[in-house]
């Protein structure tokens, strides 16, 4: 990856363009590499008649680090699929962000992709992050989760996190659950608050009155940031099945018997919607033993961040939880899970929360459902078929057993089927 142009100033811009449907002859698609390139042949206007044609969407990449290449790798040709079926233009930029980003440039979140995240229409963010030994050599403000992560959470807006947790029946044998306990599958929305809470609220780091060190963190709510993200959990519970489960520790915490009173008020403006109140150490029991009850659940940050964990682990690993990061304006797309050094560059992580980050993607910004909904059901056709990664298959190893890459081959395929 051209990072270093930045440091010239010309960005790397990768089209995926190929338009063979949209274009007519004067273009011939060429395929350099993985990368995939649309020119003219003969002097004709190609701007007039790509801007006629095509709809041009800017999406900033952020590859991230440890595994985050690979996947990236097949969420891209999955998006060049799409943009070949639509006519709809993808226009690429990568940039640097997260740990490799720090050692290149000082910053895990440098300007210059802070400039191109402001000037796309949606960003699609690999995992970040290094082993425990590796991030040590980073100061602590600059570890790519509080130095990239939170930042560009923060610079977008992003309020609403939503985590889709879903296993159809016939794939329940990815679950560590029983059959019974998956009964006809499991389709969860988890909607964590994203820019609250512990995670921003502030931190004192010292020495006490008694000479002991002590650190100190604020969990901070306002009702505005509440009543925001209560009211996307509603919209998306309005789209489903009109049941919303609001997770939440109002018998110890302040700030949940403020959020609890804002979700009563905003659930006046939404009488179809059933509301459920949990307390969250009872949600995390009721997920093991009856995950089908739930359809949308709502909670503040830090709950969020530990019960989609465990999300992942009901349909048996993290790296089957893509998500999308919401709010006002521009949205991100990523992983809910980390960089996973210890397999990294090995060919065995599955693709699938890269790409559906994808499908999040254009569903959520790009308005395509019916392109998002056909990459589900091509990676759990994939699935069904009996296909996973080395990850996933607990040292099974047989010609089921496919790598990254070929995973990413099989969803293509399934796609083109469709
Ligand atoms: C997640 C991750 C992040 C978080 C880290 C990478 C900052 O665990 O998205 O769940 O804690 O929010
Ligand atoms: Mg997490």
């Amino acid at each position: 990856m051209k990072y270093k142009d930045y440091m010239t100033g010309s960005l790397l811009h990768r089209h995926l363009g190929h338009c063979a449907r949209a274009l007519p002859s004067p273009f011939i698609v060429e395929r350099p590499g993985d990368s995939l390139q649309c020119q003219p042949t003969r002097n004709v206007q190609p701007t007039i008649l790509m801007t006629t044609l095509m709809t041009t969407h800017k999406v900033a990449i952020l590859t991230g680090d440890g595994i985050g290449p690979e996947i990236m790798k097949e969420a891209l040709k999955v998006l060049a699929l799409v943009e070949q079926r639509t006519g709809v233009h993808f226009e690429l930029t990568e940039s640097p962000f997260g740990a490799a980003a720090y050692f290149d440039f000082g910053h895990p979140f440098p300007e210059q992709t802070q400039a191109v995240c402001d000037a796309a229409d949606a960003i699609l963010k690999g995992p970040v992050g290094l082993a425990h030994a590796e991030a040590m050599k980073i100061p602590v403000d600059l570890q790519p989760e509080r130095g990239a992560v939170l930042p560009l959470r923060a610079r977008y807006n992003t309020y609403a996190n939503l985590r889709p947790v879903s296993l159809p029946k016939a794939l329940a044998h990815l679950s560590p659950l029983k059959a019974e306990v998956i009964g006809e599958g499991i389709d969860i929305l988890m909607i964590r608050e994203l820019l609250g809470g512990l995670y921003f609220g502030k931190k004192v780091l010292g020495i006490d009155e008694n000479n002991l060190r002590f650190a100190e963190e604020t969990l901070r709510y306002d009702e505005v940031q509440i009543r925001q993200v209560v009211k996307t959990a509603f919209e998306q519970a309005m789209k489903r099945k009109k049941v919303l489960h609001n997770i939440h520790k109002s018998n110890i915490l302040k700030s949940s018997v403020l959020w609890n009173e804002v979700l009563d008020e905003v659930a006046v403006d939404y009488p179809e919607v059933t509301v459920v109140n949990m307390l969250v150490d009872a949600a995390a029991t009721h997920l093991c033993l009856n995950p089908g009850q739930f359809d949308v659940m709502v909670m503040e940050n830090m709950f969020g961040d530990i019960l989609s964990d465990q999300g992942g682990g009901l349909i048996g690993s993290l790296g089957l939880m893509p998500s999308a990061c919401v709010g006002d304006g521009k949205a991100y797309y990523e992983p809910s899970h980390g960089s996973a050094p210890d397999i990294a560059g090995q060919n065995i992580a599955n693709p699938y929360s890269m790409i559906g980050s994808v499908a999040m993607m254009l569903e959520y910004s790009f308005d395509m459902a019916d392109e998002a909904k056909n990459i589900w059901a091509a990676m759990q056709g994939v699935f069904a078929d009996g296909y996973t990664t080395p990850d996933l298959a607990a040292g099974a190893t047989n010609d089921k057993v496919i790598g990254t890459d070929a995973f990413g081959d099989r969803v293509i395929e399934k796609l083109q089927a469709m």
